[in-house]
């Protein structure tokens, strides 16, 4: 499967975390800045019209996701990190140093993958145990394959965390599926992994107003992926991870964590979850 036209939408989230100070300026780039101006304006839109921005929700996921990231490592002795379709996420360059024991391992396709990892190389972004690999998850064996990174570049002996943030809508349910039933499998080598992705549940796209539907009908024909909205709700999520081989499915909610993180919420209620779900041994 061709996936590689939603790499770009990596550069504009870049922008977005950088623009909320959750990010390093050399993360960012002219692309990333033009993205950003060009999309502000529909933004502002959807924000006046349904009360929801594609800005919020990025910080949303992003904040939530390394918050329990970094629960996990504190509470559960998680000393492994693979950062799958990792875009220009600044966590590998923060965990790695804040926790110079961890295992950090990015992942992106094999163009995106170069690019991040020069530019980590460029600003002294690496820390002690800490790659950027080519991947793509709808690949087998050597040297991309999903199985070949968590086979040949993980360490089986230690408790690891597989995160995928920002990819799973570009993708049918069952091609996402088959995916997240490949991680469930692999996972289990190891003495305790976690899954956790956010996504977008749907809440009727269809339904929105005719400006903000361009918006999406934009994104989709410039990244040539249909955006996804496999799930109307938690009862649909839960089931889905534990089809797949998850167990233990927590689903949070950006809700539920405003009094605990800076997370910017709209005026509607957000249609972010942040799916965390653990696999296994045998
Ligand atoms: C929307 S970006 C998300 C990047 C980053 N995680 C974020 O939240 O900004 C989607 C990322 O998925 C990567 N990607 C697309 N198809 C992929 C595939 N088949 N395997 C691995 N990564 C893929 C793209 O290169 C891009 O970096």
């Amino acid at each position: 499967m061709d996936s590689t036209g939603i790499s770009f939408t990596a550069l504009f989230t870049g922008q977005v975390w950088y623009e909320s100070g959750i990010s390093n300026r050399f993360f960012t780039s002219p692309k990333g800045r033009l993205l950003y101006k060009t999309l502000r304006p529909f933004d502002r839109l959807a924000d006046s019209i349904i009360g929801i921005t594609l800005h919020d929700m990025l910080i949303q996921r992003h904040q939530i996701m390394d918050h329990r990231i970094d629960g996990l490592i504190k509470t559960q002795g998680v000393s492994q990190i693979l950062e799958i379709a990792c875009g220009y996420s600044p966590r590998g360059y923060t965990l790695s140093r804040k926790y110079p024991d961890l295992k950090y391992v990015e992942a992106d396709l094999p163009h995106m993958a170069e690019r991040k990892r020069a530019l980590l190389q460029a600003n002294h972004g690496f820390g002690p145990d800490h790659q950027v690999v080519g991947c793509d998850v709808f690949e087998f064996g050597a040297p991309y394959g999903l199985d070949y990174v968590m086979e040949e570049v993980l360490d089986p002996d230690r408790p690891t965390i597989l995160v995928t943030e920002g990819l799973v809508n570009y993708f049918h349910l069952d091609d996402i599926s088959q995916v997240w039933q490949r991680l469930a499998q692999l996972g289990r080598v190891y003495p305790k992994a976690w899954y956790i992705t956010d996504l977008v549940y749907n809440f009727g796209i269809h339904l929105i107003p005719g400006a903000v539907a361009a918006g999406s009908k934009m994104l989709s024909l410039a990244t040539r992926a249909n955006v996804n909205l496999h799930f109307n709700n938690r009862d649909e999520i839960q089931r889905g991870f534990l089809e797949c081989g998850f167990t233990d499915v927590q689903i949070h909610r950006p809700e539920d964590f405003v009094n605990h993180l800076p997370i910017p919420m709209g005026k509607s209620k957000s249609v972010v979850r942040v799916v965390e779900s653990q696999i296994h041994a045998p």
